[in-house]
């Protein structure tokens, strides 16, 4: 296939980047409303995909306004570190595509400190008798003490790092049970896996699947599958468990095959006629960059070309049909699915749509991403 296009995206996503350094600026980006980036706060989930991208950014192009502006985000989530009662599991995508990236990148000891405070917040949240990092907190989602989610695979990078950065194997033993009990309690036999998981929080028993972001307990949110087979290659990656690397081609065969032809899924894979009205292109931008991370791990041969192929061919579908490049529009992705059963944000264009879009540009360029 002509590769071509991939220059030609990667060079008008910076373009549109370098704009944004000054049009969205000291931001903390959800969602695109109108054609320019929310602020969504820095207490929020997504607040660390700007400055990942800034960080991608300055990485690729050696701007250093753009790097500037990534250290005074992070330096705006410090309250949100300090003050500790509205983090939860999600301290990964906080702080690995901020605090660990900086550090990763000039060996700021502030910026290592916070990665680690992040990663002992993460690994404090598990639970022994479930053996499962519990999901959320009760200002989120009241009574969810025994509830784990798929979403946390992409969180385990930072506990993975600590470990690595401290010597001390406790944040990687946190990182591979929680992955053993998504492997056993999670996974099911077509490679899918469903959002939440509620356990008995006391006796760590498992009681029932739970629908969540997707349509229902038995369904397949796309996000979720996404999040599942990049999450998994990275549990490879970091472990060299061939049981990781199993889930994560399981949860890829699952995705790619159910993609239609522009490679951008329904929300759901099992959404029901009537409810398949919604595309979901942050999905595929994960998944493409997850598949192309796979492919890495992978030594030559037709597997390792296969998943690439596979990433290639999203971020394809992705440029074609759901980019924008008209000069109206802050984001470069468009039509995104945040929660579609609650209603909201449905066909917007969605900040970590960006941030794994320009990640699998660049991974396919010989860079590394931040997770
Ligand atoms: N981690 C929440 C989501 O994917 O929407």
């Amino acid at each position: 296939m002509d590769e071509r296009w991939i220059d030609e995206a990667l060079e008008k996503t910076l373009d549109k980047i370098r704009t944004n350094v000054d049009a969205v600026g000291f931001r903390y980006p959800h969602v695109s409303l109108g054609g320019r980036y929310n602020d969504q706060g820095p207490e929020f989930w997504t607040s660390g995909f700007w400055p990942g991208i800034l960080w991608l950014y300055h990485t690729a192009t050696g701007d250093d306004a753009a790097k500037m502006l990534a250290i005074r985000l992070e330096e705006g989530m410090d309250r949100v570190l300090d003050g500790f009662v509205t983090i939860h599991h999600d301290v990964g995508f906080m702080w690995l595509p901020t605090s660990v990236a900086h550090y990763l990148s000039d060996g700021d000891g502030t910026a290592r400190v916070r990665g680690l405070k992040a990663a002992s917040h993460l690994a404090g949240r598990f639970n022994p008798a479930g053996r499962f990092i519990r999901a959320w907190n009760d200002k989120v989602q009241a009574n969810s003490q025994g509830w784990a989610i798929i979403d946390c695979m992409m969180n385990l990078p930072l506990l993975y790092w600590a470990s690595r950065e401290t010597g001390d194997p406790r944040f990687r033993h946190v990182a591979t049970a929680h992955s053993d009990t998504v492997l056993s309690s999670f996974r099911r036999g077509d490679g899918s896996f469903p959002h939440i998981v509620s356990f008995d929080p006391e006796t760590g028993v498992k009681i029932c699947n739970i629908g969540g972001q997707g349509y229902g307990p038995n369904s397949a949110w796309a996000r979720g599958q996404a999040w599942a087979l990049y999450g998994f290659a990275i549990g490879y990656r970091e472990t060299g468990d061939v049981r990781y690397l199993e889930a994560s081609k399981d949860a890829s065969h699952f995705f790619i095959s159910h993609l239609p032809e522009r490679k951008v899924p329904v929300w759901d894979f099992r959404a029901p006629e009537g409810k398949r009205d919604a595309e979901d292109s942050s999905a595929a931008a994960c998944a493409a960059s997850g598949l192309i991370e796979l492919s890495r791990l992978l030594p030559d041969g037709p597997d390792k070309e296969f998943y690439r192929s596979q990433g290639v061919a999203i971020l394809k579908g992705l440029y074609d049909y759901y980019a924008d490049w008209s000069g109206d529009q802050q984001a470069v992705i468009l039509h995104g699915t945040v929660h579609y059963p609650a209603g909201r944000n449905i066909d917007v264009p969605i900040i970590y749509a960006d941030y794994f879009f320009l990640e699998a540009l660049l991974k396919l360029k010989g860079m590394k991403g931040l997770f």
